[in-house]
């Protein structure tokens, strides 16, 4: 597929046909993950693919509550977990639908991504507020994984719901230490490939020299 293209259209996919995915196809996809770029080539990732259905039972659990959280900070109109303003609701309803928790068993694959910290410059550590710059180190590996694995046909989502119940997850999975768990992603053969995607034009984030400048372009 030629990669605007890919980039364009590798809409988010959270139901899959039950055609299973080999490990053959996995190890490829990992394959080309790896040309990512990160802080000083260090390189931190590590993906454990979890294949034991209780296992991922055990995870799914540890999301839901994360995932009622999340939408029921959406449904009041808030922006879930930032760190700006993010204020807990009061009263949290339980058990929401999610496909991707209730199927996890059936989910051809399940990858928990982490990275090592002790390989990650997290360049605005000291400044006071939450760092974010750690993250370029391990989010394009992420995206070039689901880049390739749309080229192998399949499709599937990034998630992060996991990363927030991290020490409940880590003995599970066996988390060595100073690693942060950054993703869950879940792949599959579509069911339906989205490939009209929302999002917002290039005049609403782009500015002239500064970011109060004149829209660019
Ligand atoms: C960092 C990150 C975290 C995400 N976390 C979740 C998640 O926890 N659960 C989920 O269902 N989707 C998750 N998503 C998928 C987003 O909801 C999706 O990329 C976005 O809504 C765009 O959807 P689209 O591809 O259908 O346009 C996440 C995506 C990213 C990049």
């Amino acid at each position: 597929m030629e990669i605007r293209e890919a980039i364009r259209t590798n809409g988010t996919v959270r139901d899959f046909t039950d055609e299973p995915v080999d490990d053959a196809t996995i190890v490829s996809i990992l394959d080309d993950a790896r040309f990512a770029p990160s802080g000083g080539n260090r390189q931190p990732w590590r993906v454990a693919v979890v294949e034991d259905p209780t296992l991922r039972r055990e995870l799914a659990t540890l999301m839901q509550p994360v995932w009622d959280e999340y939408l029921e900070t959406s449904m009041i109109g808030g922006t879930p977990f930032n760190v700006v303003d993010y204020v807990k609701p009061h009263d949290i309803t339980p058990n929401k639908a999610n496909a991707l928790l209730e199927h996890i068993d059936t989910i051809p694959v399940v990858l928990a991504v982490a990275a090592n910290l002790a390989d990650v410059a997290m360049m605005d550590a000291e400044l006071g507020r939450k760092p974010v710059t750690g993250g370029a180190s391990i989010y394009p590996f992420c995206w070039n994984l689901m880049l390739s694995a749309r080229a192998h046909g399949l499709g599937g989502v990034m998630t992060t719901f996991l990363s927030r119940v991290e020490p409940a997850a880590a003995p599970a999975l066996g988390l060595p230490d100073h690693h942060a768990l950054v993703t869950t992603i879940f792949l599959g053969h579509p069911v339906h490939q989205p490939t009209r995607l929302k999002r917002k034009p290039v005049e609403s984030f782009a500015t002239t020299n500064r970011f109060d400048g004149p829209a660019f372009g």
